[in-house]
C-alpha cells in the first residue's frame, strides 16, 4: 500500500544520500569522481543531478539499510538488494557502479541508473527495475529538475539518457529531459505535452537512435507536439559531441540547427545517395513518398508531394497514384 511506497522513496533517498557522499567524500570513491572529471562532469553537474558511487562491496547498501531499521524486503522488491540462494543472506545488487538517482515527477528518488566505470565490466548500465514507485514507461528523467526552465523557453529537448542530459546541462541545455534506455512512450509524451508544446530529439546519431527519434516523432506529433529532431557526426551522441567540440558549437550548431521531422528524413535518406543514379534516385523517391503518406495531414502530405514531383520533374498524379498503393499497404 501507500505505506510500502512510502518505506521504498524513504530507502531510495537515503542511499542517494549515502552513494553522493562516498562519490565525494570517500577514498573508494575517488576512482569513479577522477572517471566523472575524465569525462568532464563538473562539480556542479554533480551537485544538481546528486550523483554517487556504489563502492565494490557487496554489502554497504544492506548494512545501511539494516542500520537505519528499514525494510530489507522492500530494498529487495526494489530491486537494489538480492537474496543469496544458499543461505538467504542480502547482498547488494548495485556494485563498483557510478550511480545516477532516478527521481519522479515531485522529485522523490524511485530509482537508480548504474555505470560501471570499466567498459568491459558488462552490462555497462544496470536499472533499478520496475516497482511501485518507478514506472519507466511514465517516467523522465529530469523533468523535476528541468520543469520550470522548459516553460520558461516553451521548449524541451530530448535525449537518450542520463548522461547525455547531464553533458547538455553543462553545455547550457537547462531544459532536458531523458527516457531511460526505452523509447518514447505515449505517457512520456502526454506528460511533456502537459508542460510544453515544441520539442527537439536529440538522441545519438546511430542507426538505432535515428529510428528511435523516428518512432517518438510519430508518438509526440500525435500528442499534439511540434517537433524537431538534431544531427550529429555519425556515430556520435551529445555527450561525445559536447566533449569533442565544445558548448557553443552544440548549442548552436546541433540544437540550433535542428530540422523539422521532414527536413530531416529528406536529408537522411539522401545521405550517401548518389541522385543522379536512376537506380538511387528511385530508391529515394520512394523512401519519401512512404514517410510522406505517414504525414497526419492531408496539405502536408501535398505540400511535399508537390516539392518532390517539382525537383525530380515528375507528375503529381503519378506521386499520388504511389501514395495511395503505399497508404494501402500500410494499413
Ligand atoms: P547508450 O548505449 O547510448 O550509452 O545509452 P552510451 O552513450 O554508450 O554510454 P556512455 O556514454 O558510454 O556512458 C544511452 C543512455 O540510455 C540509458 C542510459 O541512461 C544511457 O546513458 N540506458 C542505456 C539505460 O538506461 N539502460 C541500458 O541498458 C542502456
Ligand atoms: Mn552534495
Ligand atoms: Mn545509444
Ligand atoms: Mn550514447
Ligand atoms: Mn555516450
Amino acid at each position: 500500500g501507500t505505506d510500502e511506497k512510502k518505506a521504498m522513496a524513504e530507502i531510495h533517498e537515503l542511499l542517494a544520500k549515502l552513494y553522493h557522499h562516498c562519490l565525494l567524500h570517500t577514498k573508494q570513491g575517488r576512482p569513479a569522481l577522477d572517471y566523472l572529471e575524465k569525462r568532464g562532469f563538473t562539480r556542479e553537474s554533480i551537485e544538481r543531478f546528486q550523483i554517487g558511487f556504489a563502492p565494490d562491496s557487496w554489502e554497504t547498501a544492506s548494512r545501511f539499510i539494516e542500520k537505519r531499521g528499514l525494510d530489507i524486503s522492500v530494498a529487495e522488491k526494489a530491486g537494489l538488494i538480492g537474496k543469496r540462494q544458499s543461505d538467504g543472506k542480502p547482498y547488494d545488487r548495485f556494485r563498483n557502479r557510478i550511480m545516477f538517482p532516478i527521481w519522479d515527477r515531485t522529485g522523490t528518488v524511485v530509482a537508480f541508473g548504474g555505470r560501471v566505470l570499466e567498459a568491459n565490466d558488462e552490462p555497462k548500465y544496470l536499472n533499478s527495475p520496475e516497482s511501485k514507485i518507478f514506472h519507466k514507461g511514465k517516467t523522465l528523467y529530469g523533468l523535476n529538475l528541468s520543469r520550470a526552465e522548459i516553460r520558461q523557453k516553451q521548449h524541451a529537448v530530448i535525449f537518450e539518457g542520463y548522461v547525455d542530459t547531464i553533458s547538455a546541462f553543462r553545455a547550457g541545455v537547462t531544459n532536458g529531459v531523458a527516457t531511460l534506455g526505452t523509447s518514447l512512450t505515449e505517457d512520456h509524451a502526454a506528460i511533456l505535452r502537459r508542460n510544453v508544446q515544441s520539442v527537439t530529439i536529440c538522441y545519438d546519431s546511430d542507426k538505432a537512435g535515428v529510428e528511435a527519434a523516428f518512432r517518438a516523432s510519430e508518438i509526440l506529433v500525435k500528442q499534439g507536439c511540434t517537433v524537431k529532431i538534431s544531427q550529429m557526426p555519425d556515430g556520435m551522441d551529445p555527450d561525445d559531441y559536447i566533449n569533442k567540440y565544445g558548448n557553443e558549437s552544440f548549442l548552436k550548431d546541433i540544437i540550433g540547427a535542428s530540422l523539422t521531422v521532414m527536413a530531416f528524413k529528406i536529408q537522411y535518406y539522401r545521405r550517401g545517395k548518389n541522385l543522379r543514379d536512376e537506380g538511387e534516385r528511385m530508391i529515394y523517391i520512394e523512401e519519401i513518398i512512404n514517410e510522406i503518406a505517414r504525414l497526419p495531414k492531408a496539405v502536408e502530405r501535398d505540400h511535399y508531394l508537390r516539392q518532390i514531383a517539382s525537383e525530380f520533374n515528375l507528375s503529381l498524379d503519378a506521386l499520388k497514384q504511389q501514395q495511395t498503393q503505399t497508404f494501402k499497404q500500410q494499413q
